[in-house]
């Protein structure tokens, strides 16, 4: 029988602790900020020291529970000093919200083996490091855990110019699979990724412009009629933390505005 208690804090993030990476970025600063006003204590991280403590001064002017760290998520030493800054912080860690990421779109004849290496390394090895030493972290604390890792709707479609991008993101669709199966029954550690399609960032604004034949062409494809905001996937990100979603796990949530769809 479903109890009223947990019909009414299934979607409660509040008193949890989140990672989240990229948090200087356009979605990462959506879901740090959002996490935060919802009561969750939250740990910024990313490479950009400066946006890191201008981010986390506004959201302690709203009372948010914050703090940053500075590391690259590539770097297996600096997400180690990550988790255990979180833990030293805030006891524990019940939430990893991956969200940085890194593409160089150029074709694959014009592209160098180094910049096709910075991408998997941004893109994958990062999402495995950060699995692993959270999970590591989760499975010593015990009561499980939630991964919410930013995939992409280039996962599962090819695109000219994205041979290192998408294939870098299948490989983080796989991972969050067989992360599941490894975590989730023997430690209650729940791993799902949010594959969005284009969100406006510093990096994507130049599709914005209504006027603009990529703006135009993307919405033939795009059921719901319009490019992504970064708040846009601040509730799907919430859900995946929350209780609300404790049956999913290796899922690779559809975040397209109904592009993966047409
Ligand atoms: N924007 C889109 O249309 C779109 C669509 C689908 C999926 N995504 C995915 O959504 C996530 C967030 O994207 P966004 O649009 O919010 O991007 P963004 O605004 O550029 O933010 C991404 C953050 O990742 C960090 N980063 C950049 N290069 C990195 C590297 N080489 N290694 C490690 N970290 C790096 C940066 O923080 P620091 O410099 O502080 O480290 C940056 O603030 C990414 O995984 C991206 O692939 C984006």
């Amino acid at each position: 029988m479903i109890s009223k208690d947990f019909v009414s804090s299934m979607f409660s993030i509040a008193g949890r602790v989140a990672i989240v990476t990229g948090a200087t970025g356009a979605l990462g600063g959506a879901i740090a900020a959002g996490y935060g006003l919802q009561g969750a204590k939250v740990v910024l991280t990313g490479r950009s020291v400066e946006k890191l403590r201008k981010m986390v001064e506004t959201l302690k002017k709203q009372q948010v529970e914050c703090v940053w760290i500075d590391g690259d998520p590539a770097i297996e030493a600096d997400v180690q000093k990550i988790v255990h800054y979180a833990v030293n912080t805030f006891g524990r860690v019940d939430i990893l919200a991956a969200c940085h990421g890194f593409n160089a779109p150029k074709s694959i004849v014009d592209q160098s083996l180094e910049e096709w290496k910075k991408i998997m390394d941004a893109d994958c090895t990062s999402v495995y490091l950060l699995a692993k030493y959270v999970a590591e972290q989760m499975i010593a604390q015990g009561g499980g855990g939630k991964m919410v890792i930013t995939s992409s709707a280039r996962s599962k479609m090819g695109m000219a110019g994205y041979t290192g991008y998408c294939t870098a993101k299948g490989g983080v669709d796989l991972m969050v699979q067989s992360l599941a199966c490894d975590l989730t029954a023997k430690h209650g550690i729940n791993v799902n990724s949010i594959n969005p399609t284009v969100f406006r960032s510093d990096l994507t604004e130049w599709m914005f412009d209504p006027e603009s034949a990529v703006y135009q062409n993307f919405l033939k494809r795009l059921p719901i009629g319009r490019l992504g905001e970064p708040e846009d996937f601040v509730g799907l990100a919430t859900f995946l933390a929350s209780d609300a979603s404790n049956f999913l796990t290796g899922g690779n949530y559809d975040a397209t505005g109904g592009y993966w769809a047409c």
